[in-house]
């Protein structure tokens, strides 16, 4: 098991000033929220799944962004003001993070918000954000809706159309499968879509779905659908869902004899799935953002910082993308020599070639971001770069 969360000191201690200001209806003194001509701190309104089926993402996601504005702050600010981080837990749980993101804006006056890595979340406090003109930048929500929302929201990622293609030119090409069976998350938004976007690309590429099967989050006995997937004889399954999930299915599909290839998107990525699944993930696979293995200077230095913030562990992609949307933000904010709104907005909206960890990022006409994606194989219970799928 995986330490439980703590936050941070300072984050701790911004979360009490929250609760105590909402609890008494004031605001904490000597702040004077996101106005253009402010002069207390910049408020920035982070919510992450930090407990419950996706903690492993707000956590990692949290860290990631906390490291950035820390360095941020360290060296300054940004325009002669600190940035004041504040962070909620969604439980995971649907609604939520439309509370929070209400709460942020209406009560906090916070200049911007981040999150989520979740695109079902994404989507619940995207038309929130676009409705109060306040920029949303999320680290890793890869369905294209996403950012369909309007014009406040961004992302630093690629989307799902990239990802459900090379997913299916790496199981036709690399796993040699003509037949293949689909698993997917109905309650996911991600998973719906990924699923649909390789179902396109594997067909027109000549490959055949001999059978889809469904699943809802939270659920944990899957024997029946891979019975049913098991009687299809596919060479390979694919899984487009969340490591919870995920990792039971592997587990259940060895047991059942399934000795086929699996394999899946960004989703699978967390230590837990390898908590959860152990040796069963011998032969799965699964594509992701970034890798800590690769050599450029940003992914070393960044990976560098955050063992030496966070007791040596090692950064997966959802960190890096925390990291990356909160320097993707506060380099706008920059840019736009204000906190307003729309200035934000239209800075963001101009972001070109800036140097994340997760690769150059420029925002295109769509506020999506084009990137890289690595695949991932697990062997012998570890986590190893197999190939980097270039745009
Ligand atoms: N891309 C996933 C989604 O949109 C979330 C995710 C991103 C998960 C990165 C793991 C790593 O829902």
């Amino acid at each position: 098991m995986k330490p439980t969360f703590q936050l941070p000191r300072r984050g701790f201690l911004a979360v009490l000033a929250t609760a105590i200001a909402l609890a008494t209806g004031c605001k904490p003194s000597g702040e004077s929220g996101g106005g253009a001509a402010g002069t207390g701190t910049i408020k920035i309104g982070e919510f992450a799944s930090l407990t419950g089926t996706e903690a492993a993402f707000g956590q990692s996601s949290h860290k990631g962004t906390q490291l950035a504005i820390e360095e941020i702050n360290q060296s300054g600010g940004l325009l002669g003001r600190k940035l004041e981080h504040l962070t909620e837990d969604n439980r995971s749980t649907a609604g939520e993070s439309a509370t929070i993101v209400k709460k942020f804006i209406s009560r906090e006056k916070v200049v911007a918000v981040l999150g989520e890595v979740a695109s079902g979340r994404s989507l619940e406090a995207g038309p929130i954000c676009q409705a109060a003109g306040i920029p949303m930048v999320s680290p890793s929500s890869t369905n294209p809706k996403v950012t369909e929302i309007g014009d406040h929201v961004f992302r630093v990622c690629f989307i799902d159309p990239f990802q459900g293609k090379l997913l299916a030119d790496f199981a036709k090409r690399t796993l040699k499968a003509r037949k293949v069976a689909i698993l997917s998350d109905v309650s996911a938004p991600y998973s719906v879509g990924l699923a649909d976007f390789f179902r396109q690309r594997f067909i027109a590429e000549g490959g055949e779905v001999v059978v889809e099967q469904k699943y809802a989050s939270k659920d944990k006995d899957f024997r029946a659908q891979l019975t049913a997937i098991k009687a299809a004889a596919p060479d390979a399954i694919f899984v487009p869902g969340y490591y919870t999930e995920a990792g039971l299915i592997v587990a259940q599909a060895r047991q059942l004899g399934l000795a086929v290839p699996l394999f899946g998107g960004d989703g699978w990525e967390a230590p837990e799935l390898i908590q959860i699944a152990g040796e069963a993930l011998q032969g799965t696979y699964y594509s992701t953002h970034y890798s800590p293995e690769a050599k450029s200077t940003e992914v070393r230095s960044f990976v560098k910082a955050f063992q030496a913030r966070f007791n040596g562990e090692t950064p997966d992609a959802m960190a890096a993308l925390g990291y990356d949307s909160a320097m993707v933000l506060a380099d706008a904010i920059k840019r736009a020599g204000s906190t307003d709104g729309s200035k934000v907005r239209d800075a963001l909206a101009a972001t070109k070639d800036f140097p994340c960890v997760t690769g150059k990022t420029t925002l295109d006409a769509s506020r999506n971001a084009t990137k890289a994606a690595v695949i991932i194989t697990v062997k012998d219970g570890k986590f190893s770069y197999l190939e980097t799928v270039e745009p």
